[in-house]
Formats: C-alpha cells, structure tokens, sequence
C-alpha cells in the first residue's frame, strides 16, 4: 500500500487548477452557448470533471459511466471492462469525453467506438487531463489535454492506487 509520506509531488494543486480553468476558457470559446453532454468516466476522472464543470458556462448535461483496465496493477492491462455504460439517447448532441489519462489509448478508443457505433452525436470530443504519450498503443489522441506527462504511475486528484489517494489535490509519483 503507497504511503503517503513516500509520495512526491509531480503536479502541483494550483498548476492543476490553473491548467483547468485555461482548458474551461478553450471549451467555452468553441461551443459558446450550445448545450454540451459531458461523460466522465469513473472513477479516476471525478475531480478533475467536478472541477472543469464548475468552469463551464454552456448549458451541461453530466453523465457518469464507469470503466475499468487496470484491476489492481500498475500497468495498463489492455482489455476495457464496461462497469456501468448506460448512457441517455445522446443523437445530435455535443458530447465531451472526460477522461483523468490517456495512457495506453485502449480505454479512450473503446469509448470512442462505442458512442460512434451506438450514437449519431453532433460532435464528439475526447478530454483527457492528462496524456502519457510514450505509452500509447493505440493511435488515438485527446482532443484536449491539460499536461503531457512522463511515464511514471502518478496518484492523486482522483487517479488511485488500489482506490486510495484520490482525494489528494495535486498529483504525485510513487
Ligand atoms: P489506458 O486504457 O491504458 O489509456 O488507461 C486509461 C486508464 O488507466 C485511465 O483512465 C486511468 O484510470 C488508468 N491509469 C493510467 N495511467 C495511470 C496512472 O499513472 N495512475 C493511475 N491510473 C492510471
Ligand atoms: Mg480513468
């Protein structure tokens, strides 16, 4: 189990938050007044969704599904498994990804292909706070990233190690 003394800090709270409320003034600027459906993906991206949120000015639809890839390992494991995916009819809407990091791209791709196959969405965007790149395997791209990041397992602001340290408000390696 990580403790939390050995942890060092990687991004700090007012750097996250800052990097959110420029990403906010992004999304406000490109959609301006028209209705967006967010889908944060649980249970890693919850802060950092909660947060973007509150910066948002557009009229918000939030959905929450939950997705699974790394069990209790430190590495990817490839195979995305569908907790929970019930969606609402999202068919001509604007929707927004919200993801906690882009790691391997397994996840995001999955996504992806599922709201393309089932939906005929007005548009769809892929944000991600952040983007470990050296990992992908997949060739995908957020739309929208805050920090690129080193590839280094990082916990904190809603990225857990076995489900715990999300609830620190910066980010840190072990
Ligand atoms: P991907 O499918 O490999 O891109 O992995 C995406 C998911 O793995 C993310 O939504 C995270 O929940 C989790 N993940 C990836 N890297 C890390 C990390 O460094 N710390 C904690 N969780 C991570
Ligand atoms: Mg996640």
């Amino acid at each position: 189990m990580a403790n939390i003394n050995e942890l060092k800090p990687y991004i700090d709270e007012i750097v996250i938050q800052d990097g959110i409320k420029k990403l906010a003034d992004r999304l406000n600027d490109i959609y301006k007044d028209e209705e967006v459906c967010m889908v944060c993906v649980l249970k890693g991206a919850v802060m950092f969704a909660v947060d973007l949120a509150k910066n948002l000015k557009m009229p918000l639809d939030m959905q929450f599904i939950r997705l699974s890839s790394y069990g209790s390992n430190q590495t990817s494991s490839g195979k995305v498994n569908a907790v929970d995916i019930k969606l609402p009819d999202l068919n001509g809407k604007n929707v927004l990804i919200v993801e906690d990091i882009i790691d391997t791209g397994h996840t995001a791709k999955f996504l992806m292909d599922f709201i393309n196959y089932n939906f005929h969405a007005k548009s769809l965007k892929f944000c991600s706070l952040l983007d470990k790149k050296v990992r992908r395997e997949v060739d995908i791209d957020a739309d929208f990233y805050c920090f690129e990041v080193e590839d280094k397992f990082l916990v904190g602001y809603g990225l857990d190690l076995d489900d715990m340290c999300r609830n620190l408000t910066g980010i840190y390696y072990l």
